[in-house]
């Protein structure tokens, strides 16, 4: 028999058959289904992309371009009719929007383009995600229940935690997105790192400890784009990723909401680990949606070796 349709996908699984065999709840399913698509969609405007900057700022100070606003655009749009989405956070907005009629179950929380200056450069940029059933200021714990990137590379990846590990699906010529490795685990201990800010501007403490990792021999890794530089940690099974806190700017350039704790729910799925030097990235208030957070998030020895510099 020939190699009909049927033998070429009957070992394949796709992300939809991914979620269902791992038990994950029907509309957490088909919503990380519909942000999986988004990301085809976006993917498809980098490539349309005219790489001119709008002249717009966006309220962190970063210059915006029109792509990111296009990013948010669509995830936006799609969200709204999604059924799923009461509200939706976005790096892109300054308030949290009502995009539903409010009895829908989830909130969305969306970096729809990071690292989008790297555009122009051809490196990988990505978009990060996470899902909270229950409002997501102020409340003292996390309400999160999924997170998910995607990684807009040579491929197009995408790694989701709906709290039952964290699992790895690359996007095929057909478009659909295949299983690649199931229940990430990080090692102990990995051997590359990641550090932003600048020396000059490091505290002594984070200073100290980076001067250790390059005594240990980490190899340093740091492309300018937070989701390829922490899918580098996750894919290379371990390693660090930091922003600290600077001279000028205690709470480091990352904004918790959107960036980092959506990873941190990722890392830690992974066995890896987040905190901010003293607590864990996951159990920080988050009072308003610009909120910042020095951050240290890898494989467990790394991370534990940052608090004990810094304390
Ligand atoms: O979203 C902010 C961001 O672009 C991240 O993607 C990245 O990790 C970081 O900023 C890079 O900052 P810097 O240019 O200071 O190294
Ligand atoms: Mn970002």
């Amino acid at each position: 028999m020939g190699e009909g349709i049927n033998d070429y996908t009957k070992n394949m699984v796709d992300l939809r058959r991914h979620m269902w065999m791992a038990g994950v709840e029907e509309e957490l399913r088909r919503l990380i289904w519909q942000i999986a698509v988004v990301g085809k969609y976006i993917s498809a405007k980098i490539h349309e992309a005219n790489r001119k900057l709008a002249g717009i700022k966006n309220i962190y100070g970063d210059d915006q371009l029109s792509l990111d606003c296009a990013a948010d655009d669509i995830l936006r749009s799609q969200l709204q009719f999604s059924g799923f989405v009461r509200e939706y956070a976005s790096e892109e907005l300054e308030d949290i929007v009502k995009i539903g009629s409010g009895k829908e179950k989830y909130i969305v929380t969306a970096d729809p383009l990071d690292g989008s200056s790297l555009v122009e450069t051809n490196l990988a940029i990505g978009t990060i995600i996470g899902i909270h059933k229950e409002s997501i200021l102020d409340t003292g714990r996390n309400t999160m229940v999924a997170a998910l990137y995607i990684t807009y590379g040579p491929l197009i990846t995408m790694i989701y935690s709906a709290g039952k590990g964290a699992h790895e699906f690359v996007l095929n010529r057909e478009g659909e997105y295949v299983l690649a490795q199931e229940n990430i685990k990080l090692k102990e201990k990995g051997s590359i790192f990641s550090p932003g800010g600048l020396r000059r501007d490091w505290i002594p403490a984070h200073l100290k400890f980076i001067e250790q990792l390059e005594k240990d021999g980490y190899k340093l890794r740091y492309s300018g784009g937070f989701v390829p530089d922490i899918n580098q940690v996750l894919i290379k099974k371990g390693g660090l990723f930091t922003y600290p806190a600077l001279q000028k700017s205690p709470q480091g350039k990352l904004r918790l909401l959107f960036e980092l704790q959506p990873m941190a729910f990722i890392m830690e799925q992974a066995g890896g680990l987040a905190t901010d030097g003293k607590e864990d990235i996951l159990s920080l208030k988050v009072e308003n949606v610009n909120k910042c957070s020095p951050v240290y998030i890898g494989s467990p020895t790394e991370v534990r070796m940052a608090k004990q510099f810094l304390n």
